[in-house]
C-alpha cells in the first residue's frame, strides 16, 4: 500500500520550506514594530464557535469545516479561520486586562474542505493580525497598512487593494430590505441563493454562479449611515496620505459575516485567478455576540502559500542566505571518535571570523571516495580529512570541493 498525502494538503520541503520560514521570520519583525504581539490558539475548537462567528449560511460553516466528535461525543472543528479562535482567547483569558494594547498576531494552519487548485489547499497556512479595542477608522488603515507592509517584505509591489464599507446594523438593516426586494424580482436564481436570501440577503451578493444577473442591484453606499460614511471616508484619507493605492469597489462583500463597516481584500494578478492574498476588516460585534465585552476590532489574514505564489518572481526565492556546508572526513577508521567530537565542537562553536555554516559528517564505516562523493552529493564547499599521519602532526587536509584542490591546515586555525 502506497501512502499518500491527503487531497488539498502537501508536504513542504527544500525552498518551499526556506521561503516559508522567512515570511514568517520577516512577518514577526514587521508585527514588533507595529506593537503586535504573538497568540497560539488550538488548532481545534468547539465547532458552535465558528458555527456562531462565522455565520451559519456562509460556504466555511455549510461546506467546508472539517467537523469531528471526540470521545466524549464533544462536536469539534479544527479551525478554518484564526479570528473566531482569538476573539474566544480574548474573552477566556482576559485579554483586555492583561495585553491591553490589543494587539495580536498569529501564524499556522488553518482548514477547509474546499475543492483544491493553485493556491487553494484544504491545510494551508494563515499570518494574521487582530486588533481589538480601538474604534477609530485609522486602526483600520493600519490594518491595511500593516498587510500590504507584509507583501512588500516579499518583494510584491504590484497589488490591488480593494476596500469597502458595509455599514453598521442599522444601514446594514435597510440595505438588507432593498436587497430583498431586489433579488425577488430576479428570475430563476439558483437554489443557495432561494435558500440565502430567506436567511441572509447578503450573501447572494457573493454568489459565484448568478451574481452575471444582478444588474442595478442596490449599492451599499446609498445606505450608509453618516457616522458609517463618514468612518469609511476617513480610512480612504488616512490610505491615501500614506501613499496607499486602494480601489473602493462596493462589490466587495466577504465570505465570512462578522464584518462590520471596513472590508478589504488585496489581490495580485501573479496568483493566476481572483481569489485574495489577504483579507480583513472590521468587526465590532463579535466580542460581544461571543459573550465578551463590547469590543471594537478590526483584523487581517494573508494565505502564506498564496504570497509565496505571488513572490515567486520578484527575486525573494533568490536573496536565501543558504550556509556553507563543511563536510567532515575520516581517511582512517581509528579518527572516528576525534573527528565525531571535533565536528560537535565546530557545530557548537562555528568558524573562526563567523562565518554561517552546516556540519555534516564524520561517517562510520566508509571508504574516502564514497565519503567525498555523499560530500559532493549534498554540495558541501569544503571537506576537512582527518589522516593519521596529518592527524599526529595537529593538523588535517582540507579540501575544497569545487576545484579540489586540498591544503594541510593547522587544527587551531579553523
Ligand atoms: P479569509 O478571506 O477567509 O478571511 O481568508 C484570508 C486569506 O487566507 C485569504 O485571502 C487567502 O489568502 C487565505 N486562504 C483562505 N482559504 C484558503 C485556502 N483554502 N487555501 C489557501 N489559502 C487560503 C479570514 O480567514 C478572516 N479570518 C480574515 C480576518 C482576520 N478578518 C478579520 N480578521
Amino acid at each position: 500500500m502506497n501512502y499518500k498525502a491527503p487531497r488539498g494538503t502537501h508536504d513542504i520541503f527544500g525552498t518551499n520550506a526556506l521561503a516559508m520560514s522567512l515570511l514568517e521570520q520577516q512577518a514577526r519583525v514587521i508585527f514588533k514594530k507595529h506593537g503586535f504581539e504573538e497568540i497560539r490558539t488550538p488548532l481545534f475548537e468547539d465547532a458552535a464557535l465558528f458555527m456562531r462567528s462565522i455565520g451559519q449560511t456562509t460556504d466555511i460553516v455549510e461546506k467546508e469545516m472539517y467537523i469531528f466528535e471526540d470521545r466524549k461525543s464533544r462536536k469539534l472543528a479544527l479551525r478554518p479561520e484564526g479570528t473566531a479562535s482569538l476573539v474566544r482567547a480574548f474573552i477566556e483569558n482576559r485579554l483586555d486586562i492583561s495585553m491591553p494594547a490589543g494587539r495580536f498576531f498569529y501564524i499556522g494552519e488553518m482548514f477547509r474542505y474546499e475543492r483544491p487548485q493553485t493556491g487553494r489547499y484544504r491545510q494551508f497556512h494563515q499570518i494574521g493580525a487582530e486588533f481589538l479595542g480601538n474604534p477609530s477608522p485609522a486602526a483600520d488603515a493600519e490594518i491595511i497598512i500593516l498587510a500590504q507592509d507584509l507583501l512588500f517584505s516579499v518583494g510584491i509591489k504590484e497589488m490591488d487593494v480593494r476596500v469597502n464599507s458595509l455599514g453598521c446594523e442599522k444601514c446594514r438593516y435597510l440595505f438588507r430590505e432593498a436587497l430583498v426586494k431586489y433579488f425577488c424580482s430576479v428570475r430563476d436564481l439558483c437554489e443557495d441563493c432561494v435558500r440565502r436570501l430567506e436567511k441572509n440577503p447578503l450573501r447572494v451578493l457573493d454568489c459565484k454562479t448568478d451574481s452575471h444577473k444582478f444588474t442595478g442591484v442596490p449599492r451599499i453606499s446609498d445606505y450608509l449611515c453618516d457616522y458609517c460614511k463618514d468612518s469609511f471616508n476617513l480610512v480612504l484619507s488616512l490610505l491615501e496620505s500614506a501613499g496607499c493605492n486602494y480601489t473602493a469597489d462596493e462589490k466587495l462583500v466577504r465570505g465570512l459575516d462578522y464584518y462590520t463597516r471596513t472590508v478589504f481584500e488585496i489581490r495580485s494578478d501573479a496568483v493566476g485567478s481572483q481569489d485574495a492574498l489577504v483579507a480583513g476588516g472590521r468587526y465590532d460585534n463579535l466580542v460581544g455576540e461571543l459573550g465578551g465585552q463590547n469590543t471594537p476590532a478590526v483584523g487581517f489574514a494573508l494565505g502564506s502559500e498564496r504570497v509565496l505564489l505571488a513572490a515567486r518572481n520578484t527575486g525573494f526565492f533568490d536573496s536565501f542566505q543558504e550556509s556553507e556546508k563543511i563536510f567532515i572526513a575520516i581517511a582512517d577508521q581509528e579518527l572516528f571518535n576525534e573527528a565525531f567530537s571535533f565536528a560537535v565542537k565546530m557545530i557548537r562553536n562555528g568558524l573562526k571570523g563567523g562565518k554561517d555554516i552546516s556540519v555534516f559528517g564524520p561517517v562510520n564505516g566508509k571508504s574516502l571516495t564514497s565519503q567525498l562523493k555523499f560530500a559532493d552529493k549534498i554540495k558541501a564547499v569544503k571537506t576537512i580529512v582527518f589522516a593519521k599521519t596529518e592527524f599526529e602532526n595537529g593538523k588535517f587536509l582540507v579540501k575544497n570541493m569545487k576545484d579540489k584542490t586540498q591544503v594541510e591546515v593547522l587544527i587551531d586555525e579553523l
